[in-house]
């Protein structure tokens, strides 16, 4: 398994299939996916093919105290790769990027049925409230200090 960084578009084929599999290409897209003074895009591989990826934002949520955070989105695995340690791989080759970013704080709005996933690599709920997300679901504010 090899982890690269990859441009917004590589990660568009993964995000549609494993998060938003109704919806078309288009919906798969980000504000600020190509803007590479406040985004990066990491990618797993095995034997070269893209299985897993995760995207991160320059972006302030004001609910923390922190003035400089990343917000993690996009974090999806194609189902047949999922529980071999591919995303936690991508996040911990994030991390030292956003400390050389001067970033110590990482957050995500984290879908009700991944709370599992990110507790197990070290994030935290920030309260309990439960919010939906249009088209997508029920979501928690979960962040990890880095
Ligand atoms: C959530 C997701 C990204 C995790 O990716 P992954 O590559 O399978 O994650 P890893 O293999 O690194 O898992 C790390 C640990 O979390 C566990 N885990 C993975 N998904 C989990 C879940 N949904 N609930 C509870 N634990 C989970 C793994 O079993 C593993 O545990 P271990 O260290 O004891 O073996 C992947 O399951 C996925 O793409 N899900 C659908 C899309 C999604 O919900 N994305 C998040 C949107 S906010």
């Amino acid at each position: 398994m090899k982890v690269l960084r990859i441009s917004a578009q590589d990660t568009y084929p993964i995000r549609q299939k494993v998060l938003v599999p109704t919806h078309e290409l288009k919906k798969a897209k980000f504000e600020n996916d190509d803007d590479e003074d406040v985004s990066f895009h990491l990618g797993a591989f095995k034997d070269s093919k893209l299985v897993s990826v995760a995207s991160f934002f320059y972006e302030r949520n004001p609910i923390f105290e922190d003035l400089h955070q990343y917000q993690l989105r996009g974090m999806a695995t194609l189902p047949e790769n999922q529980g071999q340690g591919l995303s936690s791989e991508l996040l911990t080759t994030a991390f030292p990027i956003i400390k050389q970013n001067f970033c110590s704080l990482l957050w995500c709005n984290a879908r009700e049925s991944a709370i599992g996933y990110y507790e197990k690599v070290g994030f935290k709920k920030h309260g309990n409230e439960v919010f939906q997300i249009p088209e997508i679901g029920p979501h928690v504010l979960m962040y990890k200090q880095i």
